[in-house]
């Protein structure tokens, strides 16, 4: 693996970056009303979709880099693995401390990383987002020295909110419509994890090793 492109695998998925390649497939989802409801977009035109690639290849170019903004497309193992090509993109995540543009940091520290994902809604409610999303946010903790990742949910957003709750984020903001710049004008919910409760929760997933054999055993 480079260590300008990384690709992550989990059980099921393949998470690479982003490539122009992606445009249909992410407009096939990013272009729809019901899977942008709650997201900060609009239903995004094809063009409109290219223009968001072409600045995700702007932000691999400068990678690796102690602030990035990162957009990783998804793919399903089977069927990247099974064709030349490399498999469709299902979804896609975004990992960043700096805004998509480069322009500015997006927190306070380096060490502070934002996580936002969409999906095809096909592929929904198969435990993809979850699966893909905890490969991620591992591969923040354990190769970029994440101290905490943070996402923004609008309060409506049940899915999304259950879904950081299934990987242990919790609550810590929790902000009126009138509060929201955004002119979505919705409640928003801060959720936040850190190294410490992302490690200890990976612990207690982890099947607990055999008992070491005593001495009488041994013998
Ligand atoms: C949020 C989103 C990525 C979830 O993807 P997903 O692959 O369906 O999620 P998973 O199957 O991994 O589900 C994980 C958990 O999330 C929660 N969840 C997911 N979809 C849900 C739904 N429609 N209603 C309620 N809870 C839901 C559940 O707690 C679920 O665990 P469970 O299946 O054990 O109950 C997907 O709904 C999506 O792309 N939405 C549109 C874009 C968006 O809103 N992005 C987030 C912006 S903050």
């Amino acid at each position: 693996m480079h260590p300008s492109r990384p690709e992550l695998r989990s059980e099921r998925l393949l998470l690479r970056p982003i490539e122009a390649g992606d445009a249909d497939a992410m407009q096939s989802y990013r272009g729809r009303e019901d899977v942008t409801r709650y997201l900060l977009h609009e239903p995004l035109s094809p063009a409109a979709t290219r223009a968001r690639i072409a600045q995700s290849l702007e932000r691999w170019g400068e990678y690796p880099a102690e602030w990035f903004s990162l957009s990783f497309a998804v793919e399903l193992l089977e069927a990247a693995e099974g064709d030349e090509a490399g498999g469709e993109a299902i979804g896609d995540l975004r990992v960043w401390n700096l805004l998509p543009d480069g322009s500015a940091p997006a927190s306070e520290e380096p060490s502070i990383f934002w996580l936002g994902y969409a999906l095809h809604p096909d592929m929904q409610r198969r435990g993809y987002a979850r699966e893909a999303a905890a490969l991620l946010i591992g591969w923040l903790f354990e190769e970029h020295a994440a101290s905490e990742v943070r996402a923004i949910a609008w309060a409506p957003n049940t899915a999304s909110i259950g879904l950081l709750q299934k990987l242990g984020f919790r609550v810590f903001l929790e902000l009126d419509a009138e509060q929201e710049p955004h002119p979505k004008k919705l409640p928003a919910v801060h959720l936040r994890i850190d190294a410490a409760e992302w490690a200890s929760r990976a612990a207690r997933a982890a099947p607990t090793p055999p008992a070491a054999p005593t001495e009488s055993e041994e013998s």
